[in-house]
């Protein structure tokens, strides 16, 4: 079987900044607070021309660029997204285009804040199993087109964005070494955003007489916003984190001793410093920038690994542990072997 070595990542955040001062202003809440009990400071919106496809499109460039490929080259895109441009065609084939990466097959897949993962377990079968030889995997997500900022419990937490990864065959000991995918849908309704209902309309319906009769004729149309119970979901993933991670750990036949960097999901800081806990990992072998993006759901994942590619400190032979969770409820965990191939492109031409 041959492995799935990352060889190219990329990132893309929104221009525009929110900080807890200017929250402070919206709801009643405070910096203070926020930071005390999630670790963010501040998150980025997406403006109205930062829709998924551009997103993907320019943390994917770069990934391309780093890996040193040419489009063409790319066999498959599997883009994780649960704000998609369109519900039909799929955002991947909407990139396939606007890449120029007309030899691949492309599909979108939702998972929410898990769907990263989830979508590098995929890419990365297609690879071990010898189908294809070069995947692209992206994550991107703009939750905070679906907040109501009114909502003090949610409006805090997100923000938008985008990160990407190439995927190749490598004969070298490195790359995608295990994944462990979950989802208990029992769970479904501590964290979900309404879609279409049976009637094709968006969001929920409301009566012009109040009696929610579902009637487009008669029906008002509201907006569709996030619903969260956070105390559900706190509690979920910090059981969640820590046990996927070590089920990863196990099934990639490592111990927690060899693994170097935990690059988590970014939810909340204290969810991560559980996380960290049950791997025995100290606060300097995590990758955290919540303080900076917020939670950006399924580009959470692979901005923090664009970041700590980019800043060198993940070496050749070093074991990474990629886990997440999310609406579903759902999780993911992968154990990934930073590979020589890891370290060519853009790192490479930066330290001459
Ligand atoms: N600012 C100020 N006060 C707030 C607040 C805010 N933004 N949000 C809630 N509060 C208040 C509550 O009303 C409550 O007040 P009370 O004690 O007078 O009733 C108090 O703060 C504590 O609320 P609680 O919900 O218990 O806080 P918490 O410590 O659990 O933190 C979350 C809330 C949402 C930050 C936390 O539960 C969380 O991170 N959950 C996971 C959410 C998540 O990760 N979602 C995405 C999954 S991909």
């Amino acid at each position: 079987m041959r492995n799935a070595a990352i060889t190219g990542w990329g990132m893309y955040v929104p221009e525009q900044i929110l900080t807890n001062a200017e929250l402070e202003q919206m709801v009643e809440t405070s910096d203070e607070w926020i930071v005390s009990r999630t670790g963010i400071r501040e998150r980025r919106l997406a403006a109205p021309a930062d829709t998924t496809l551009a997103m993907s499109a320019r943390a994917s460039r770069q990934a391309i660029e780093v890996a040193g490929i040419d489009p063409s080259e790319i066999d498959l895109i599997v883009l994780a997204t649960v704000t998609p441009d369109k519900f039909m065609p799929s955002t991947a084939s909407l990139l396939q285009t606007e890449l120029g990466a007309h030899r691949a097959a492309a599909f979108d897949l939702a998972a929410a804040c898990s769907g990263f993962v989830y979508a590098l377990a995929v890419g990365s079968q297609f690879i071990q199993t010898g189908v294809h030889k070069t995947v692209l995997v992206v994550g991107t997500d703009a939750l905070t087109r679906f907040i109501d900022f009114t909502d003090r419990g949610t409006c805090i937490l997100f923000g938008d964005g985008s990160g990407a990864v190439v995927l190749q065959a490598s004969d070298a000991e490195e790359g995608v070494l295990s994944n462990v995918l979950g989802s208990d849908g029992r769970g479904a309704q501590h964290l979900y955003i309404d879609g279409f209902d049976s009637n094709g309309l968006y969001g929920r319906t409301i009566s012009s007489n109040g009696n929610g009769t579902g009637n487009a004729a008669v029906d008002e149309l509201q907006r569709t916003y996030m619903k969260m119970n956070g105390n559900e979901v706190y509690r979920f993933s910090v059981r969640v984190m820590g046990e996927t991670a070590i089920e990863a750990v196990n099934r990639a036949g490592l111990r927690l001793g060899d693994i170097d960097w935990l690059i988590p999901h970014q939810a909340n800081l204290r969810i991560i410093d559980a996380a960290a806990k049950r791997l025995d990992l100290p606060r300097d072998r995590v990758w955290v920038n919540l303080d900076r993006y917020g939670n950006t759901s399924a580009a959470s994942v692979p901005i923090c690994l664009a970041e700590a590619a980019e800043s060198g400190k993940i070496q050749p032979g070093m074991n990474l542990v990629l886990v997440a969770f999310g609406a579903g409820l759902s999780w993911a965990s992968s154990v990934v072997r930073w590979g020589a191939t890891g370290v060519r492109g853009k790192g490479t031409e930066r330290d001459g």
